[in-house]
């Protein structure tokens, strides 16, 4: 999705907001632009493509700035070139202004200012909220007052920088549905629509929340409501480091965040520990207060979801249903207040998933949010938080967010069970232990991958492939789904998750002597069901990689291609069968030469419906 940085201060505004920008770039895109005033004057410099051909661009035209604009642009009204990449900016050349979001009412807005006289270069609905600004700037020559007249007639989702000759020393920003943050430094202060923009400078922020504007000098900060009156705002510490946010000598972040997750999912046991063991509270949830859970998600997420639900349904006893957060709002679920609704998102700013999470509230429910990002709005919406401890997830395809996903839905449903006394106290500490071990469990099967490679050589035997064929049961069957989301979403090979038992009716048929059939195949109930799905696509000559613990002769006798993982308990098995999983898609998209870390079309948190 668009990325926004600003930055007013002592510094070279041009050389932090490019910073920022690539620190943003993950986030996808296909144009970016600039703009700075400059002894009066306002410059603005825009591409289409990459940043850094932005950066040729500055460097033809070298200006010294000290408060600037910078935005990534996805493109949705208009195709991605120069012209509609932002910064846009009013008939007076004297406004510039960036946008992330949609106005859904743009077109009107449109025709009414082009019967005032306004002239529009651009096909973006962005380009309507400059003119309406300097069309309000004719009602009142307080500019902060014509950017708020300007705001509330905005319909859709948005976050906004503007920077104006009319206050040159002030970066006014707002928001409605669409994240921003700023970020405060000494004598310098920063935007963004994400932390890891201005991580390098600050990790001190102040989100701003739906129906917010705010004034941004480098001498301090105001924020203000839409009645015009000033809020007081919280400070928040980021404990996020630069370093997390960087390769560390990875090819990719995809590879690093795969590498991180020993530490990640550690991180997250031990984040979690206290209210686990009650030394604090979980606060806002009554173990008792609800009989029904729906769980709500997007992509990655959806899948830890499916698999919680094993969780609560077996620790719990407790029903739980699983929804796509972009179609739950539309199937008139049956909530209550005695229902309790579960989000789950790494960036805590997905568009579906909060808009589920409010029809949710809405019709009573409690919510709870299983979150890696602090002080992302999910995170302030739902009345009840579990952090994750990933860590900044920098590569579009979510690895480290969803093993600590997992990690954290295993230690509430626990947590409940125990509240509720649905298993014995000795049985859940049982679970913990194993859970305590999974790290270890995790690190091993990567230092040995490390060292001989085993999943690189069977991905370069199959980097042509495609189509792909992932297949699991129980609760290795979700594992299943999010293996071939990952192959497709980076490596553009057609992949298709199912249970192993469904394969019978219908997927079989794509079975031949090309396609790749990876099969979850590790330590549990259904085993022996799972080895006879695999003589079923052994019998019409497919080509079975077999993910699986050592010692299951069965598997290893069927199998073409095999990859051993240690043993764990198996509810806990998904995270760590997931891993090979991850790094079958990551070397294939590798070998393939894509940019693994920022796959076409897609972005990494997607702030719009
Ligand atoms: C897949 C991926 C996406 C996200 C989805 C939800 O690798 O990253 O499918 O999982 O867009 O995002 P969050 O968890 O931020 O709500």
């Amino acid at each position: 999705m668009c990325g926004i940085v600003g930055y007013v201060g002592k510094d070279n505004a041009k050389d932090v907001i490019v910073d920022g920008l690539k620190r943003l770039e993950y986030r996808g895109y296909d144009s970016a632009g600039i703009a700075l005033i400059v002894d009066g004057e306002l410059f603005t410099y825009k591409r289409q493509g990459k940043i850094r051909e932005l950066e040729i661009e500055l460097r033809r035209k070298p200006v010294y700035s000290n408060i600037g604009i910078g935005h990534t642009r996805w493109a949705t009204h208009g195709k991605p070139d120069d012209i509609n990449a932002h910064p846009h900016v009013d008939c007076s050349g004297k406004i510039a202004l960036v946008h992330n979001g949609i106005i859904e009412n743009y077109a009107e807005l449109r025709r009414e200012l082009l019967q005032k006289g306004h002239r529009f270069t651009s096909q973006t609905d962005t380009e309507v909220i400059v003119h309406l600004i300097e069309e309000e700037l004719k009602n009142s020559s307080i500019f902060f007052k014509a950017f708020l007249r300007a705001v509330k007639k905005l319909h859709g989702s948005y976050a906004l920088a503007v920077i104006t000759l009319y206050q040159p020393d002030t970066i006014f920003v707002a928001r409605k549905d669409s994240p921003l943050v700023i970020g405060l430094g000494d004598g310098e202060n920063f935007v963004a629509s994400d932390v890891p923009a201005f991580l390098s400078y600050t990790n001190r922020v102040i989100f701003l929340d739906d129906f917010e504007l705010a004034t941004v000098k480098s001498s301090g900060i105001f924020v203000f409501n839409f009645d015009g009156e000033e809020v007081e705002k919280k400070v928040v510490t980021i404990p996020w480091s630069l370093s997390q946010a960087e390769k560390a000598g990875y090819k990719h972040f995809m590879l690093k965040e795969i590498n991180e997750q020993p530490r990640a999912v550690a991180d997250t046991i031990s984040g979690n520990l206290s209210w686990f063991r009650e030394e604090t509270e979980l606060e806002g949830i009554d173990p008792f207060g609800f009989n029904r859970i729906q769980i709500v998600a997007c992509g990655t997420s959806y899948h830890a979801g499916l698999i919680a639900k094993f969780y609560l349904e077996n620790f719990v006893r407790i029903p739980v249903e699983v929804d796509y957060a972009s179609e739950y709002r539309y199937r008139d679920p049956i909530v209550d207040e005695k229902t309790l609704v579960i989000s789950i998102t790494q960036s805590g700013e997905t568009a579906d998933t909060l808009a589920a999470m409010r029809l949710a509230k809405s019709k009573g429910a409690r919510l709870l949010t299983v979150c890696n990002v602090i002080g992302s709005t999910a995170t302030r919406e739902a009345d009840t938080v579990i952090y994750t401890y990933a860590g900044p997830e920098i590569s579009v395809a979510s690895t480290k967010a969803f093993t600590t996903q997992l990690t954290a839905l295993f230690l509430f449903s626990l947590w409940i069970a125990r509240e509720r006394g649905t298993m014995k106290n000795e049985k859940i500490e049982g679970y913990l232990k194993h859970l305590l071990e999974v790290p270890s469990r995790i690190e091993a099967f990567l230092s040995l991958e490390r060292e001989k490679g085993a999943v690189k050589q069977i991905a370069l035997e199959f980097y042509r492939a495609k189509d792909a064929l992932y297949l699991g049961r129980n609760v290795n069957y979700p594992i299943a789904l999010e293996g071939a989301l990952k192959l497709k979403e980076i490596s553009y090979i057609h992949a298709e998750g199912y249970p192993a038992g469904e394969m019978k009716h219908g997927p079989i048929a794509l079975i031949d002597e090309k396609v790749p059939v990876v099969f979850v195949a590790t330590k549990g109930k259904v085993l022996d069901k799972v080895v006879s799905n695999i003589e079923e696509v052994k019998a019409r000559k497919g080509r079975v990689i077999a993910v699986t613990n050592p010692g299951i002769k069965k598997v290893k006798e069927l199998a073409e291609f095999i990859i051993e993982v240690p043993e764990v308990d198996e509810y806990l098995s998904p995270i760590v069968n997931v891993v090979p999983l991850q790094l079958f898609a990551y070397y294939i998209a590798d070998f393939l030469g894509y940019d693994v870390d920022q796959p076409r079309n897609l972005a990494k948190s997607v702030t719009v419906e």
